[in-house]
């Protein structure tokens, strides 16, 4: 009997403090509430923000279970309502219809200001308008893509080569680990004008060190997500608080260098070789200084440092998956390859230079069934499978459930992803077709529906064409024509070997999703 106490006692334990808390939340959102049976609709509670601790390792098959049983439904919690939701109708409200009354909400933003600053991401209102302002005209210009453009491709066929090297050496790679290199090494070029060379194992010191603070700095903010005593943490100046502290301080010290080289360098009397400079940051510090030469350091940095934010594990995230797709359907890397040849006109026997060279806009406008394969991998795997916005003032959404000031509401393009309800019965399938008209020209659905890209006014449209040309001109070089049909399909077993060896993808999305996608998880 003693030992049988003494068995049960932890897992009791833990059972009696889960059912307390559900009970304590499940009144604290009623009392919030006036009362269970109110006026007001809510959606269904399904369970308690504690489950969501139970199913940590499957999270985002866990939510998509929830909503095969209800559209909207509410996670009990002790404090703000948490709504989440899978309605397109519901994601267009939020997103669009009523947008001025949703945003990223005071929670978000202490929880993520340490590193995003003011930025684009951390913030709503006036500060997010003038941004967006500023960065939209410079995403738009011809300019920029192309400059964009040429710097994925570059570090693609780096990435291309690595890659070949190693299948012929039949040396396993950490997959994941090379794509949020490359796409550091191209995100930072677009962003800052410097190329960090991580790709190659090249780059310097400093380089390596802002590129490794960074990536755990993102890390340490996503824990402050499922940490309630961070703040804690942070006034003691322990665990990863302290390291996330360190780390930001690299990241700074590396940004902050950097930004006044470049704005010395563009002072007056060297404005005219600026002029010429395509990244972001010298376009950033012409449209925000002001007449008198002052140049707002801290905001440049902001601005700057959310941009590598926003491009690079979103993009790296996108292409893995993308990467395991082409090993587990060879028949679709088939097609893509022979698409590429066609469009890309470079010959059989292109190297992958020569390949990565023909890979003009126009020729990637012609691939319209890489595009659609890229577009079903991220509806499978979206590098944000779960978005949300805070409720500024009471609301009622277009399926009558009410929403109250300060709730959460959720929308998640994993789960919305695999409804059948929005793509058929073959909606868990990888089916590149389903973006394509009878003629083979891709076809985009509703934002509201397919929700990697977020949607209504905070999506932009020039960072979303950039986004699509960054992934065409990123992938298509893997699958580049010339090599025999055998070697083609070995290098991509290798692939898929290596990324079972890296355990990235084929570890389940989960776990993908949240080692690799940072600021995804944080909105
Ligand atoms: C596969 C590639 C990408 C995907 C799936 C993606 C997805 C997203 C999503 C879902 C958001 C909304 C997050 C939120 O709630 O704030 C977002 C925002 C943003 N993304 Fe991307 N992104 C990609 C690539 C890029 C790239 C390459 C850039 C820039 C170089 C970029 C720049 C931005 C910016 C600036 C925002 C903030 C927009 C705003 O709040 O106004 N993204 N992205």
């Amino acid at each position: 009997m003693a030992t049988a106490i003494t068995e049960c006692t932890p897992s009791f334990l833990a059972a009696a403090g889960l059912a307390v808390l559900a009970i304590c939340s499940y009144l604290a959102v009623v009392l919030r509430r006036g009362g269970v049976a109110g006026a007001k609709r809510y959606p269904p509670a399904v369970g308690t923000v504690f489950h969501q601790v139970y199913h940590l390792r499957r999270l985002h098959d866990y939510y998509t279970d929830l909503f095969r049983e209800h559209m909207t439904f509410r996670l009990l919690s002790p404090g703000r309502g948490q709504i989440y939701t899978s309605d397109p109708a519901v994601v267009e409200h939020i997103l669009k219809t009523n947008f001025s009354n949703y945003g990223k909400g005071e929670s978000n933003y202490e929880n993520t200001s340490d590193l995003f600053g003011d930025g684009i991401f951390a913030v709503d209102g006036d500060k997010w308008k003038q941004q967006r302002k500023i960065a939209s005209y410079d995403f738009s210009t011809r300019a920029l893509r192309d400059f964009s453009g040429g710097v994925f491709n570059k570090n693609a066929a780096k990435l291309a080569h690595i890659v070949s090297d190693n299948a012929a050496a039949k040396q396993p790679m950490d997959f994941q680990a090379l794509l949020m290199k490359a796409t550091m090494d191209s995100i930072f070029t677009i962003a800052f004008g410097l190329d960090l060379n991580t790709l190659s194992g090249a780059a310097a010191d400093e380089g390596s060190r802002f590129a490794a603070a960074f990536d755990d700095a993102s890390e340490f903010i996503l824990l402050r997500f499922v940490n309630a005593f961070w703040k804690v943490a942070r006034f003691l100046n322990v665990g990863a608080e302290a390291a996330l502290r360190h780390r930001i301080k690299v990241v700074d010290e590396f940004a902050y260098k950097h930004i006044r080289a470049r704005a010395d360098e563009m002072s007056v009397g060297k404005a005219h070789d600026a002029e010429s400079k395509c990244d972001l940051l010298s376009r950033f510090i012409q449209a925000t200084t002001s007449e008198s030469g002052e140049v707002d350091y801290k905001y440049l940095r902001d601005i700057i440092m959310n941009i590598v934010i926003a491009g690079k594990d979103t993009t790296a995230g996108a292409l893995a998956w993308f990467l395991y797709m082409m090993c587990k359907h060879p028949e679709v890397q088939e097609k893509i390859s022979e698409e590429a040849r066609e469009a890309a006109d470079a010959g059989e026997t292109a190297s992958i230079d020569d390949f990565s060279q023909s890979l003009t806009d126009e020729a990637l406008n012609k691939m319209h069934y890489l595009h659609a394969a890229l577009t079903e991998t991220l509806r499978l795997y979206p590098s944000v499978p779960l978005d949300n916005k805070e409720c500024f003032s009471d609301d009622v959404l277009p399926n009558g459930f009410s929403v109250g000031k300060g709730d959460m509401v959720f929308y998640a393009p994993y789960a919305m992803g695999r409804m059948e309800r929005l793509w058929g019965e073959d909606a868990q399938a990888f089916r590149p077709e389903r973006w394509l008209d009878e003629h083979g020209v891709f076809q985009p659905e509703s934002p509201f529906k397919f929700t990697a890209f977020q949607a209504g006014p905070r999506i932009w449209k020039g960072v979303r064409v950039q986004a699509d040309e960054g992934l065409r001109g990123s992938a298509a070089p893997f699958l580049r024509a010339g090599s025999a049909r055998q070697g083609r399909q070995r290098e991509l077993q290798d692939h898929d070997h290596a990324l079972h060896q890296a355990g990235s993808p084929s570890h389940g999305c989960g776990e993908m999703i949240v080692l690799g996608h940072i600021h995804i998880q944080i909105q």
